[in-house]
């Protein structure tokens, strides 16, 4: 239908006849000449239509924003003085001569034109008018490259791309499962896949050596800025690997992505042992661009008077940490009163400060109040031990090792964005070393990773101190954002059934759910191990968004409902009854 798209029509393309076609992002009526500027994926042309072509100008004259429209005509020089230096097609304009209305299109819900921020739910119903918008076209395009980027390097380093089931049985990630009832066995129920775990194990056994699959996974979880109950997954699995191949696999996709997405360019990949990274940043998926760090001062305030401080300091399972702000100083009590707020809400009890106002005058120079709690000798240790200088200022964190660790975690991110701290775009970490479990609230242990996580001691020690075993298990961080894990897995069958065991899984039940695994197991499998990359967060940070739902063409909201297409919704009663399904739900009143 055209012989150019809008976007690339430029001046080597003077004093030709070309023709486009598109949506009318905007049209002007400047007394007797009409200006249209015309919208398709790749940009924006100028339309200027001469009330002497009149076939040309009523049609120009009736149109309207979004109405889609193909052009033929002459493309000229814009007239001096007119010329756009911001845009790729503003040297030049297209002179109709003839227009064809294509098709109309209702008032658009909110201009293109002209946008601004548009309440999300009004986006989300609009979806198909939202997805037009350049912005909204650009990453979603990008999310296309960047998986055809991660394709090609896997293709080229030998990967087989294999499909595994969407019907499947429940895969232990820690979620809930979506689940479909079967209408051919009755009172029975397939799991949607978490992730393909299991699958990619057995195709291990089954020989395929280098497997990977740009999977969908469904989790029925909490949903945040960067989750989706509905979500991609770049899955690899490999056989005959140790840790650091499947690390070294890891670095160079993430090096390609970063120099082709973003032009910056690495060498390596720092590792972070896991119980420094928490440690150091209260959390395992830190912002390395944000150079703040926790110290542990439980020794130096355990025998304080104290209480808010000595008692955490003295508890096995609490910490007390101070966060030193370089040059904190000048944030002002209100803003000061907004972090306590903020780590409040978070379950902090509070947040204690001391501004440094003269460091060399620990009497008179320290401005806090918990001052009159703190012997002098401990606040000399303070200032030697954060090596504190005039102007800083110190936070602190006491109280439950989960508190203060989600807290002040988030306290460091929110810090170093609001003062803008970054002291560089892009900093990517593995954090290695993860435990084998963690106790849940009712105290029994969970896998961090999942169940079938290679340990990196024996089967004795797994058996006698599960709590100090360490997994060979790894995750990759960008910016603060966890955007991949995976482990080496379980190869022998004696392993794997004494991690159910310690998971509190009993023999009946482990070869009730995975009994096929067990099985297979013992058939031949050969050492292996893989990794998951979230696509969408990968996606989302390449295309500079904080917001999965921008970078997934149809997302769900943070409900789990899909606006446009208002799903889920309720089924005939009949579709019910073929499922053998009765809804025990009730409105409330
Ligand atoms: P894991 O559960 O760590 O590992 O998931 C891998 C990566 O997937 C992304 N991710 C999500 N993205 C968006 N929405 C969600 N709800 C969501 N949940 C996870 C994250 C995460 O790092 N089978 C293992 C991988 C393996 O061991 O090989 C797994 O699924 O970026
Ligand atoms: P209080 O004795 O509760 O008035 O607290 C004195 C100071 O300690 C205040 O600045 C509080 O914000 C702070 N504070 C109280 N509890 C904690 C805590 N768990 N961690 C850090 N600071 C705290």
């Amino acid at each position: 239908m055209r012989s150019h798209y809008c976007g690339e029509v430029t001046s080597k393309d003077l004093d030709t006849n070309i023709s486009i076609c598109g949506w009318v992002h905007r049209r002007r009526d400047h007394g007797g000449i009409i200006f249209l500027d015309i919208r398709d994926i790749r940009g924006i042309c100028q339309v200027v239509v001469n009330p002497e072509n009149k076939l040309a100008f009523e049609i120009a004259d009736n149109c309207r924003n979004e109405f889609v429209i193909k052009v033929s005509g002459m493309v000229l020089t814009r007239p001096e003085g007119t010329i756009n230096s911001n845009m790729p097609t503003g040297e030049i304009e297209l002179e109709a001569e003839n227009i064809e209305l294509l098709n109309k299109a209702v008032t658009p819900a909110f201009p293109l034109d002209n946008y601004q921020d548009v309440n999300e739910d009004v986006r989300l119903k609009n979806r198909v008018l939202d997805l037009r918008r350049p912005e909204m076209n650009h990453r979603i395009v990008t999310r296309s490259k960047i998986t055809s980027v991660i394709r090609n390097y896997l293709e080229d380093n030998n990967f087989h791309e294999i499909e595994t089931p969407i019907l499947t049985r429940a895969t232990p990630e820690g979620a809930r499962d979506y689940i479909l009832p079967s209408r051919v066995h009755p009172g029975s129920f397939f799991a949607l896949p978490q992730s393909p775990q299991l699958f990619k194990q057995l195709l291990m056994m089954g020989g395929f050596d280098k497997y990977y699959q740009i999977a969908r996974c469904f989790r029925d979880e909490d949903l945040r800025a960067d989750r989706q109950p509905e979500f991609t997954q770049v899955d690899i699995e490999a056989s005959f690997v140790e840790t650091k191949d499947i690390i070294s696999t890891g670095t160079e996709m993430m090096k390609l992505l970063l120099n082709k997405f973003v032009n910056h360019q690495i060498e390596e990949i720092p590792a972070l042992n896991w119980h420094q990274s928490m440690e150091e940043y209260g959390c395992d998926k830190p912002d390395l661009r944000i150079p703040l760090k926790l110290v542990e001062i439980s020794n130096l305030v355990a025998n304080e008077e104290f209480k808010v401080f000595s008692g955490p300091a003295k508890d096995k399972e609490s910490r007390v940490v101070a966060l030193k702000i370089p040059n904190g100083n000048s944030l002002s009590r209100g803003q000061i009163d907004e972090y306590t707020k903020y780590v409040g809400k978070l379950g902090a009890k509070g947040l204690a400060y001391i501004k440094i106002n003269d460091v060399n005058d620990l009497e008179n120079g320290l401005q806090s109040p918990i001052l009159k709690f703190l012997h002098q000798d401990t606040i000399k240790s303070l200032v030697e031990n954060l090596d504190l200088q005039s102007d800083d200022l110190l936070f602190f964190g006491a109280g439950s090792n989960n508190v203060v660790n989600l807290s002040m975690s988030s306290l460091i991110k929110k810090i170093g964005k609001d003062l803008n701290l970054y002291t560089c775009k892009w900093a990517p970490c593995w954090i290695v070393d993860f435990p084998m479990f963690e106790k849940n609230k009712e105290g029994n242990l969970t896998s961090l990773h999942h169940p079938f996580t290679m340990p990196k001691s024996s089967l004795d020690e797994l058996v006698d101190s599960p709590e100090s075993v360490i997994a060979e298990a790894y995750d990759i961080v960008l910016n603060g954002y966890e955007v991949g894990g995976g482990s080496l897995r379980v190869h022998s069958p004696n392993m794997q059934e004494a991690i159910f065991k310690a998971l509190n899984i009993s023999d009946e039940e482990a070869q009730n759910k995975f009994g096929f695994l067990l099985k297979a197991l013992s058939s031949g499998c050969p050492p292996h191990g893989g990794i998951a990359f979230g696509l969408d967060r990968l996606v989302m940070l390449l295309t500079d968004t904080a917001n999965i739902r921008d970078v997934i063409a149809f997302p769900k909201t943070q409900s789990a409902s899909c606006l446009l297409t208002e799903a889920p919704n309720s089924v005939d009663e009949n579709q019910l009854e073929e499922l053998f399904i009765e809804s025990t739900y009730k409105e409330e009143e």
